[in-house]
């Protein structure tokens, strides 16, 4: 009887063994649908003034700010571990935040420095600015802020002004991360206009209004000052089909790539898009993504090494052309070894 049995679920199993091409390391290798590599990984740098400064970071263990001069040291380790591009983020000395967010376009800002100073020492490795009025207003809003409201084509002529500035210093990608609506467009104009229209643009096209940027804020400077939240501009985190809405605007507008944020949360997002659009499609893998990974590892819950690769291995799969990761150095190393 139990011969019969047994007889049965072999001819049933014949041709459903999926066991089989798992059975070994070569034929895992053979039969894998996704890659990652160094090329896949963007890494995130906060600067701060001040030479050979680096400051930590509480809620981000092993992430630190960094001076320029330690920057650039950074961006050619980066090089050299085969990472494409830097996207940088400025914490703004306090003094220097107002409610216009002036800052934002003054041609010798710590953005702009940075910028300058990556490109000429090392010239191979992309350059993403990003562009908020957040990281130099007093109000730690990405726009500008009138009688608490967020004004939107007011914020749009400021952003318009920084992202001239930093192309003037040698960004290579612009990538606005505020989510007012016509900025990728009028962005663009002004690009062309002045004479850079071989500059990038990286929208972060789909941003929700998330939790997750907790450690970021930390880390820019920008935590304590904000009141309030991001919901009359970052997406709600309830809604799909309007983040389709807007990657579609913004590629309309003349976005190159487009992002996703955060990033392990919305992988059903990447997804979408991805089938929707022929764009390169990113994600970021957002500081309290990496803060999650980071204390539960430290806390003995898993290894951080595996979970640093099978977390940035799922964005692969998703659909996603890169990971923007506080791991890509790290990952990078791992990969290349
Ligand atoms: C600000 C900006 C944020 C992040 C990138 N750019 C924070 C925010 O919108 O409040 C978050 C990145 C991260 O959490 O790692 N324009």
């Amino acid at each position: 009887m139990a011969e019969q049995w047994a007889k049965h679920d072999l001819e049933f199993l014949a041709g459903r063994r999926l066991r089989r091409s798992r059975a070994t390391g070569w034929s895992r290798a053979m039969v894998r649908e996704t890659v990652l590599t160094p090329a896949d990984l963007i890494w995130p740098l906060f600067i701060i003034e001040g030479h050979n400064e680096r400051t930590a970071i509480k809620t981000m263990p092993g992430v630190e700010r960094l001076s320029i001069d330690l920057a650039v040291a950074a961006a050619k380790a980066a090089r050299d571990a085969g990472i494409p591009a830097l996207a940088l983020f400025p914490n703004t000395p306090d003094h220097l935040r107002s409610e216009g967010a002036e800052e934002a376009f003054n041609p010798d800002n710590l953005m702009c420095r940075v910028l300058s100073a990556i490109k000429s020492a090392v010239p191979d490795i992309g350059l993403i600015a990003d562009v908020a009025l957040d990281e130099y207003s007093s109000d730690g809003q990405d726009g500008l802020v009138r009688d608490g409201k967020i004004l939107n084509d007011e914020t749009v002529a400021v952003m318009i002004k920084s992202a001239l500035a930093q192309s003037r210093a040698g960004a290579d990608i612009i990538a606005p991360s505020d989510m007012m609506d016509g900025r990728v467009g009028a962005i663009r104009g002004a690009l062309d206009a002045g004479g850079y229209e071989d500059r990038q643009i990286m929208s972060y096209a789909a941003k929700y209004a998330s939790c997750f940027y907790g450690p970021f804020r930390e880390a820019v400077g920008t935590g304590a000052r904000l009141k309030g939240d991001k919901r009359t501009y970052q997406m709600d985190y309830a809604n799909s089909d309007e983040a389709l809405r807007e990657i579609a605007q913004d590629i309309d507008e003349g976005a190159d790539s487009v992002m996703v944020k955060p990033g392990m949360p919305y992988l059903d997002i990447v997804r979408r898009a991805k089938d929707a659009f022929d764009v390169p499609i990113y994600a970021y893998q957002v500081s309290g993504e990496y803060a999650m990974i980071e204390f539960a590892s430290a806390a003995g819950g898993f290894n951080r090494e595996a979970a640093m690769l099978e977390s940035l291995f799922a964005f692969k799969r998703a659909g996603c052309s890169g990971v923007l990761t506080y791991y890509a150095l790290e990952a990078a190393r791992v990969l290349g070894r």
